[in-house]
């Protein structure tokens, strides 16, 4: 049996619709778990939506529709989205869907009654966008410091989740699986963060109606928080592994402990906190194992500023993917910024990239090969089985790392590996010069021209798991036996537009 690669994406708020950030999050999920595919795991790959809160009541209000109204609205053309952007999610989990909310409110019970969860009070700032309370120190005149909003002074009964009970616990976890916290880069604010003093935290609202009801206390809600993040573990049955009917089922026949923990959480860093400290305590409280790969991805910028509906910058991924192509828009996503990092989007970088990158190197390289390939020995193309010359092997040879790469997560490094072998490939014709030696000795091109070939198959296997149609294209065109009086379009044509049309 293979080998299972469980990994998610967070599940996006249905606030609004999607942006390049959440497609960010999503396509680079998308890109690992088709490579695992392609390399024989059983992959599962999760995504949905977080429906439950104080702001998605008040944005539905405001279009005059039921928060369920809205979220079936909202999660339908979400999904529609990434299916244009080519992601093949495996699972799409909604958090009002009773598959989570009923094990959501039998953990809670189940740590009630375990002494995790405990009822007391709390007397503080509360946040209405964050849904989350501030202490004094975290306000900045007088304001939320992150949505620069009024916040309400609350008192009021609250059950709270004994998080410190796990800091060491939590520590000693950190330092037994150095894998955990990725990339490493974002290890040490956690484990500051950890080491500082975990307090116990809020995990109810008396305020928010559109949440999962306390059981026994059905005027208080389930902190939205508390609630999504147990969707990683309910939406492969964790319902069914406590015993309730509503367990939900699940895809060939599986059970939780075929797919928990997951392998890989990709969040972005504003949520890394949440995923590394909390999610894990209350896995702990759980008595269940701990996901193997907690990992944050930075933040896109564009034109240097931060991306927001009032500066009226945010970019649709859907406008670039419809005007340059859906693989141009992955493409230059995981290119452009090293993945765990911070980065900008530009329309001139992305039409610099496409320019110079995909049409010049990758597209000429194709169309510069097939057309000797047909002019000088017929269309004659590698088999499968090709051991190749010097330059096919020094391409092949970068396979290796590239596994490594993509294994680490470090897409950036895996493309830049993937365009090394194309420029080689391009330098190699440059120095060669087939055209001078056709007018001598054509067919003395030969081995030099499956080289190429064979290696531009290969391109086409690495790329698959970013740029799937280009990649099928690229097999069409490389397929023996070539139609040679067929002329194919190229794969990127130039463009001078650095704009894409609205
Ligand atoms: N609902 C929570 C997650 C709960 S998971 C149990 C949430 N949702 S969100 O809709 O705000 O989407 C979060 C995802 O979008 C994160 O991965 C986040 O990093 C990503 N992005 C949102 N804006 C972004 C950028 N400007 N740049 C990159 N990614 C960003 O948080």
């Amino acid at each position: 049996m293979s080998k299972k690669f469980y990994i998610t994406t967070p599940l996006y708020y249905l606030s609004g619709t999607a942006h390049i950030g959440h497609a960010y999050t999503t396509l680079a999920a998308d890109v690992i778990a088709r490579y695992k595919k392609a390399k024989g795991f059983d992959v599962h790959f999760l995504t949905g939506s977080d429906e439950h809160g104080a702001n998605i009541e008040k944005v539905s209000a405001q279009v005059g529709k039921t928060p369920q109204q809205w979220t079936d609205e909202l999660a339908s053309s979400w999904k529609k989205l990434w299916g244009s952007l080519e992601v093949e999610f495996d699972d799409f989990i909604r958090t009002t869907e009773p598959r989570h909310e009923k094990p959501v409110q039998r953990v809670f019970e189940l740590l009630l009654e375990k002494g995790d969860i405990y009822k007391g009070s709390y007397e503080g700032w509360y946040c209405l966008p964050c849904e989350n309370y501030l202490d004094e120190a975290e306000l900045v005149n007088g304001k939320c410091p992150l949505h620069d909003c009024k916040v309400e002074k609350t008192h009021e009964d609250t059950y709270f989740f004994r998080l410190s009970k796990y800091q060491q616990a939590l520590l000693d976890y950190y330092e037994k699986n150095p894998e955990f916290l990725s990339p490493k880069t974002r290890s040490k604010e956690i484990i500051n963060f950890v080491k500082s003093g975990l307090q116990d935290t809020s995990i109810s609202r008396s305020k928010v109606g559109w949440g999962i009801p306390i059981p026994g206390d059905e005027k208080k809600t389930i902190y939205v928080w508390f609630d999504a993040l147990l969707n990683y573990a309910t939406a492969v049955g964790l319902g069914a592994k406590l015993g309730m009917p509503e367990g939900g089922k699940l895809a060939g026949g599986k059970n939780f402990d075929e797919y928990w923990p997951a392998d890989v959480h990709l969040v972005g860093k504003e949520i890394y906190r949440f995923h590394a400290v909390l999610w894990p305590a209350m896995l702990m409280a759980l008595g269940l194992p701990l996901p193997k790969k907690v990992f944050a991805h930075g933040w896109w910028t564009v034109n240097g500023e931060k991306m927001s509906k009032t500066r009226g910058n945010v970019i649709n991924p859907e406008d670039y993917a419809r005007d340059y192509g859906v693989d141009v828009l992955r493409y230059f996503v995981f290119r452009e910024v090293p993945f765990g990092n911070d980065g900008d989007f530009s329309d001139a970088a992305f039409a610099q990239r496409y320019n110079s990158e995909l049409a010049n190197s990758l597209g000429n390289l194709l169309s510069r090969t097939l057309n000797m390939v047909d002019k000088y020995i017929g269309g004659k193309l590698p088999g499968d089985a090709y051991a190749g010359g010097e330059l096919y092997r020094a391409v092949a040879a970068r396979g290796a790392k590239i596994d490594a790469h993509m294994d680490a997560l470090e897409l950036d490094r895996a493309l830049d590996e993937i365009w090394f072998a194309i420029a080689e490939m391009n330098q190699a014709i440059d120095k060669e010069k087939p055209w001078a030696k056709a007018k001598t000795d054509p067919a003395g091109l030969e081995p030099f021209l499956l080289d190429l070939s064979a290696g531009l198959k290969q391109v086409a296997v690495w790329l698959t798991p970013f740029m799937p149609a280009t990649a099928a294209k690229m097999n069409a065109q490389l397929k023996a036996p070539r139609n040679t009086a067929e002329k194919m379009p190229p794969l990127f044509p130039r463009r001078e537009a650095a704009k894409p049309q609205k």
